[in-house]
């Protein structure tokens, strides 16, 4: 399973969902240039490659940990590169504001899966779009690898656990709980009947901003293709996201409905 390291729990929950499927475990740490923008946190990306080391050796242990470096998975270097282009929903929700970076994320998973040739990719619901995208991408390019996806693994408060909370100051931790409450709500909303997606969206959306959040989007959506809800079918699973920042943290969530 990929990673970017600074390992937490949510990431570590990810070994159980694999060991479920597979018998062998191989985890890959890389910060992966091709996915971050250029006024976006590639230099400060938290490399704490002793502690994730020792947390995996916590852990159990994994049967291969894969450290590979930049010329490993981009010969050609990064600018050379072959890309792989993904389809409008690569630009759309956190897509909108991270142009490229899940043309990146792609890119370096399918290297990846090149390299090691998994039966399974094993991928967390925290990044949920990442996850369609990626199983989209193996389907189309006929990989012979099926996705498995873990639950979101939070703090006891809501949050969901990420990296980028290390950004959090103290202040802004205890704020941070806010956007899964607020995701929170508009699920239970959804539950209840509410259909006005658009109004749902903007109440949430100014909430955030009450709370401190400048949110990025709160959006919708059904749940297996990201479809927006014009396209909504009676019985699909909807699914609401969001991705706000506080302070130097982009934070994103979910909630299925
Ligand atoms: P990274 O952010 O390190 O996440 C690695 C994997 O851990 C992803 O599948 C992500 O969804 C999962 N994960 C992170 N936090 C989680 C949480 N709280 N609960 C459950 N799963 C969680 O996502 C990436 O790295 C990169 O884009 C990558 C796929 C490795 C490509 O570079």
């Amino acid at each position: 399973m990929p990673t970017m390291g600074n390992l937490h729990a949510g990431h570590l929950s990810l070994i159980e969902r694999a060991r479920e499927d597979a018998d062998r475990v191989v985890y890959s740490i890389f910060v992966n240039p091709m996915q971050f923008g250029p006024d976006e946190d590639l230099d400060g990306y938290p490399r704490t490659l002793e502690s994730d080391e020792a947390a995996l050796g916590k852990h159990g242990g994994v049967d291969l940990l894969f450290l590979p470096d930049l010329r490993t998975i981009y010969p050609y270097g990064t600018d050379s590169a072959v890309s792989v282009s993904l389809p409008p929903l690569g630009n759309d929700l956190c897509g909108a504001s991270r142009p490229g970076h899940f043309d990146g994320v792609a890119s370096v998973v399918l290297r990846l899966m090149n390299i090691v040739m998994p039966h399974t990719l094993v991928l967390g619901d925290k990044d949920y779009q990442q996850r369609v995208l990626l199983q989209r991408m193996l389907e189309d390019l006929h990989v012979p690898a099926a996705v498995v996806s873990a639950e979101i693994y939070r703090e006891p408060d809501g949050l969901a656990m990420s990296s980028r909370n290390g950004y959090l100051t103290a202040e802004e931790r205890e704020v941070a709980p806010g956007l899964h409450a607020e995701l929170g709500s508009v699920a239970q909303a959804l539950r209840d009947g509410a259909c006005d997606y658009a109004a749902l969206e903007s109440v949430a959306m100014a909430n955030l901003a009450e709370r401190g959040f400048r949110s990025d989007y709160v959006s919708v959506r059904r749940a297996h293709d990201l479809a927006p809800p014009d396209v909504f079918e009676a019985g699909d699973e909807r699914i609401v996201l969001a991705a706000a920042w506080l302070g130097k943290a982009r934070l994103i969530d979910n909630i299925r409905v």
